[in-house]
């Protein structure tokens, strides 16, 4: 087991250069299943999730080789298996792209039900909608998802909620069903669109991605080709809020900045200076954030993902400022642990009202998930004093080399081991003897 050591109170000051978006790598390595040879994906992050679905792709029997530690090279045709092992799925809620991609490849797959960050109830209706409407036969209960296909056909698909996940899986099923598939309210997230052009980097012919309805046309045969993964939107956005809590100066590189609009404009609201360059943001921090008010929704809107960052910013406003979760039921687990720094936040159910106050103190906290244990960090950075963070594989699952990145910028934070507690075993029963 691993923590984190910080001690707040330093400026972040410098240049950092931001990974490969792991929600986009984790869908286009499953893509990458569909291939009739050798893919060849770069910028592809060296996080826990994305060696977990690497593995998932060499037990259903695919071959991958590291060229380094971000490029991969998947060649597909030695896929043969469609039940992927219970262990692995249930680490990696990403898992179930299998199905699409399997069913896109061998008209069937076998995966256990998903596991991943826990804030609420996390169902996959809407994925199953997409698959029976290319005339998959599902059956599932509570621990497996069995699909079995013929020939997929194209169809119509309306889903009832804007969801990732579903719009995905539905696309990596439809790039193989005949004819036309037409997905509607469908996710429009910058990893939705990277995954249609790496789709059509193969073959395929999808178009609209990136709006609410997607067109996709099925072919025959998909190819290999070579693709680099977009940056990443969350994590370019945790270190923009990183920097902006510090009072820092950062140039963040290796990024889109159409894709951070929202998170800029928030920043901006809270008092935060932005210059947007080609593929970099500058950051300039100020001294207390102004108070704001955020809503999270579906791309283009504020990102979910963003949303324990920009809380643990605000509890430092000069202000109260309100947030409101949209997208999860149960997205504020973290903020006991903010109250553990000494934060000033009240939950009602979907909101959070966070009354400013002049510093955090540091205190010993844990990551209850990915984005919990990036926000405790900040928190780190910005009390006063030492935090210590337990926890932190969460935060190996999204974030690569967090620790060399934050210390280049000036952060005084550490990885330390904590040897597991010592406990005695039972002692051996000595027969009573008399
Ligand atoms: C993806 O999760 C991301 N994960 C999440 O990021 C992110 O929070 C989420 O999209 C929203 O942007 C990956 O991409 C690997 P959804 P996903 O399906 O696909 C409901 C991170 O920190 N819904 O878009 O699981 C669902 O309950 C992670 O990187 C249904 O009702 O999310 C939720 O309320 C955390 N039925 C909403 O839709 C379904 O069948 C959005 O879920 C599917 C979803």
């Amino acid at each position: 087991m691993d923590k984190f050591v910080i001690r707040g109170g330093k400026r972040l000051c410098g240049e950092v250069e931001i990974s490969g978006a792991k929600n986009a790598a984790l869908a286009i390595l499953a893509a990458a299943v569909l291939a009739d040879d050798v893919s060849r994906i770069e910028n592809v992050p060296n996080i826990r999730d994305v060696r977990i679905m690497v593995q998932i792709i060499k037990e259903i029997g695919a071959t991958v080789r590291y060229i380094n530690k971000n490029t991969i090279e998947i060649d597909a045709r030695t896929v043969q298996f469609t039940t992927i092992p219970d262990a692995l799925t249930k680490r990696l809620r990403a898992s179930y792209y299998l199905i699409g991609a399997m069913l896109g490849r061998l008209g069937k797959a076998r995966v256990a039900m998903p596991g991943g960050c826990n804030f609420g109830t996390r169902p996959i209706d809407q994925h199953i909608k997409g698959f029976e409407a290319l005339g998959v036969r599902i059956v599932t209960d509570s621990a497996v998802i069995d699909a079995k296909a013929g020939q997929m056909i194209g169809s119509e698909v309306y889903f009832d909620v804007v969801t990732v996940g579903a719009t995905v899986n539905v696309m990596l099923a439809a790039v193989k069903a005949r004819g036309q598939t037409i997905i509607e309210n469908a996710a429009k997230e910058p990893h939705i669109v990277d995954l249609a052009n790496f789709l059509n980097f193969m073959g395929a012919d999808i178009r609209g991605a990136g709006t609410d309805i997607i067109k996709i046309r099925g072919v025959d045969k998909l190819v290999g080709c070579t693709y680099s993964i977009i940056p990443d939107q969350i994590e370019a956005g945790t270190f923009m809020v990183a920097a902006a809590a510090t009072g820092g100066d950062v140039l963040i590189k290796n990024v889109t900045p159409k894709h951070l609009d929202s998170i800029s404009a928030k920043l901006i609201e809270c008092g935060v200076t932005i210059e947007e360059h080609d593929d970099c943001v500058r950051v300039i921090g100020r001294g207390r954030p102004m108070k704001c008010n955020i809503k999270t929704m579906p791309h283009p809107g504020f990102p979910t993902d963003m949303q324990p960052q920009m809380a643990t910013y605000l509890t430092i406003a000069e202000g109260t400022s309100i947030i409101s979760e949209s997208v999860w039921d149960n997205r504020f687990t973290y903020v006991d642990q903010l109250m553990r720094l000494g934060a000033s936040v009240q939950v009602e159910g979907k909101a959070a009202i966070i009354t400013g106050i002049p510093e955090l103190k540091g205190a010993p906290v844990r990551a209850d998930d990915l984005r919990a244990g990036a926000a405790m960090v900040i928190a780190g950075l910005i009390a006063r004093g030492e935090t210590e963070i337990e926890d932190i594989h969460h935060i190996d699952r999204g974030y690569e080399d967090l620790v060399e990145k934050l210390t280049a910028l000036g952060a005084s934070i550490e990885r330390v081991s904590i040897p597991d507690p010592v406990i005695d075993p039972i002692p051996a029963v000595t027969a009573n003897v008399g």
